[in-house]
């Protein structure tokens, strides 16, 4: 059977790093209270007039150089953001202009948080089915853009940056002992709107927006929906906690993820932690994380990899890949 295997993983950060404290002097805050509820001491943040598009070019880069490839050996990018430089064009068609490529196609994807995750299932239909060769799957935000920076209850929370990686089609065995993404699920129910959302948009008011939200309603959600589509991942392919290798979730708050690796099984070694410095980069956070992961020696050839998000929807998913 095809299947699609991931051949270069990238990522970028934009340079400015702005600590817990630099925060604590402009609002009512502490690193301190962020740490402990949060797990965060840092995140980074665009310069002037640095767009996500930029931030994705850059990822994009790094995964193709890490895949020993050219531009012209991708014919697809789905691109997943909740910050697009514009209304449209779609942000995806800016890196495929950035990187000089004028085949194929490219356009973006909106699950918020669980945005990579639906990228990479999405991808993976498309170089599955034969209709693609190879994607880019990028992950990118600027959500520093997006925050009401007055209200300590969210600005603390998120950072900007950008994850990428190469997925290429191959015929496998079909076993689940091959190489490549083994499953995918993904999940959503709109009735959730009101505990995370932007309260601005083109056709409801014509601005931009700020984040909203219900933090705690968030959490109390996160770690069902969380385990809910690893138990199916888990099912789908016989692997266990036990048998991954790595568990690489969405960068949200180390509380949620320990709860959650808790409740799964997963040992603590097991888990790849990178929200301590990049805060929560939204659809950034796993690609980010699996780059990190991946350039650290932790992650190699032949191990298996389980991915999962949740965010604003809500939309959550989980993915399980054999590099
Ligand atoms: N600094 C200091 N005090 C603060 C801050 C802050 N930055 N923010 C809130 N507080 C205060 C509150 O005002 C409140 O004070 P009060 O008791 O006097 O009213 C107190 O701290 C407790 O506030 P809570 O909101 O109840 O704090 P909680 O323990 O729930 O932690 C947090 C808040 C960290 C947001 C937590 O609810 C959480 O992690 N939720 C998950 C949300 C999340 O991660 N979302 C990411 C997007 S979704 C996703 O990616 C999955």
């Amino acid at each position: 059977m095809r299947r699609a295997r991931i051949v270069g993983f990238g990522s970028y950060l934009p340079a400015r790093r702005l600590s817990n404290d630099e925060l604590a002097g402009r609002i009512d805050t502490s690193d301190e209270w962020i740490r402990q509820r949060t797990g965060i001491r840092a995140r980074h943040i665009a310069a002037e007039g640095e767009t996500t598009s930029m931030i994705a070019t850059r990822a994009a880069e790094a995964a193709l150089a890490h895949a020993g490839l050219k531009p012209a050996d991708i014919d697809l990018i789905v691109l997943a953001t909740a910050t697009p430089d514009y209304t449209f064009p779609a942000v995806a068609t800016q890196v495929q202009a950035n990187l000089g490529i004028t085949h194929g196609a490219a356009f973006d994807l909106a699950a918020v948080c669980s945005g990579f995750v639906f990228a990479l299932a999405t991808a993976e239909k498309f170089v599955v089915s034969g209709s693609a060769r190879r994607a880019l799957v990028i992950g990118a935000e600027t959500f520093s853009r997006i925050l009401d920076w007055e209200d300590r209850t969210t600005c603390v929370l998120f950072g900007d940056g950008g994850g990428a990686v190469v997925i290429e089609g191959y015929e496998a065995a079909g076993t689940r002992a091959d190489q490549g993404i083994l499953t995918t699920h993904l999940r959503s129910d709109g009735r959730h709107r009101e505990k995370l959302y932007v309260d601005g948009g083109p056709s409801s008011t014509m601005t931009t927006g700020h984040l909203r939200m219900e933090g705690r309603e968030v959490f109390k959600h996160a770690v069902g929906m969380i385990t809910d589509v690893i138990v199916d991942a888990f099912a789908a392919t016989g692997y266990s906690a036990e048998t991954i290798d790595w568990f690489v979730p969405h960068q949200a708050n180390q509380r949620i993820i320990t709860a959650s690796a808790e409740k799964l099984g997963i040992a603590p070694e097991k888990v790849v932690l990178t929200v301590g410095e990049h805060g929560n980069t939204s659809a950034a956070s796993i690609p980010l994380a699996l780059d990190t992961a991946v350039k650290d020696g932790r992650i190699r050839p032949g191990h298996v990899v389980l991915i999962e998000a949740m965010g604003g929807g809500f939309t959550w998913g989980s993915a399980l890949f054999r590099v």
